[in-house]
């Protein structure tokens, strides 16, 4: 059995990752490809720690922040991801560590010093960078009635943006997620395809 393909999903807030996660999975799934997805931060014991952090953000320091994201991934990888991947399923994540390294690298934490401590964490064999000015995204995210937490405050965002816009890993595929949702989709099953040695539609 050949080992899955790992695909991740990664951007600032409300660039439509989730939903255009979605639309991919169901376009692979079209083609008979076996296809989990999952999202990170988790729903395990280090999720919720998390989602206290983005409530009561002043409470923790960045580097608390970066500790929980980084043991919240190594169960991840661990109980799911690698399992997952050698049992041949194609995994879809919402947000990997690029998301780690541009949000908590944005905190004032060194993107070297992130990504060292992720040598346990398989490279993805794609990573979809969706981008747009962080003022599309929170537009989108007010439209659909939820309230921006902390970290989706402008000034951060852009600075988040930043650290997006240096990385420079050669798994990486830049979508302009300010088009049409189906111009996006379609972009998007073309720099998967060929991963899956289908030539591009
Ligand atoms: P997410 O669940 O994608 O946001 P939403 O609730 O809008 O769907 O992620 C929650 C927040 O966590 C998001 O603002 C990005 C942030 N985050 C980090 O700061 N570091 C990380 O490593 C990850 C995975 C997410």
């Amino acid at each position: 059995m050949t080992a899955g393909k790992l695909i991740v999903f990664e951007g600032i807030d409300g660039m439509g990752k989730s939903s255009q996660l979605q639309l991919l999975a169901a376009a692979l799934r079209q083609r008979g490809l076996p296809v989990v997805i999952t999202r990170e931060p988790t729903d395990g014991p280090h999720g919720l720690v998390i989602r206290d952090i983005l409530k009561n953000r002043v409470r923790y320091r960045p580097q608390q922040e970066l500790a929980a994201f980084i043991a919240d991934r190594r169960q991840h990888v661990e109980e799911f991801l690698a399992p997952q991947l050698a049992a041949g399923n194609h995994v879809l994540c919402d947000r990997y560590y690029l998301s780690t390294i541009a949000y908590q690298g944005a905190m004032g934490v060194d993107p070297r010093e992130i990504i060292a401590a992720h040598s346990f964490a398989p490279p993805p064999d794609l990573a979809l960078l969706l981008e747009a000015e962080p003022g599309v995204g929170l537009s989108r995210i007010h439209e659909r009635g939820d309230t921006p937490n902390d970290f989706e405050r402008l000034n951060y965002l852009e600075k988040v943006r930043e650290v997006f816009n240096t990385l420079s890993f050669p798994f990486i595929r830049r979508i302009d997620a300010s088009q049409r949702a189906e111009t996006v989709h379609r972009q998007i099953v073309e720099a998967t395809l060929p991963l899956f040695g289908e030539p591009r539609p």
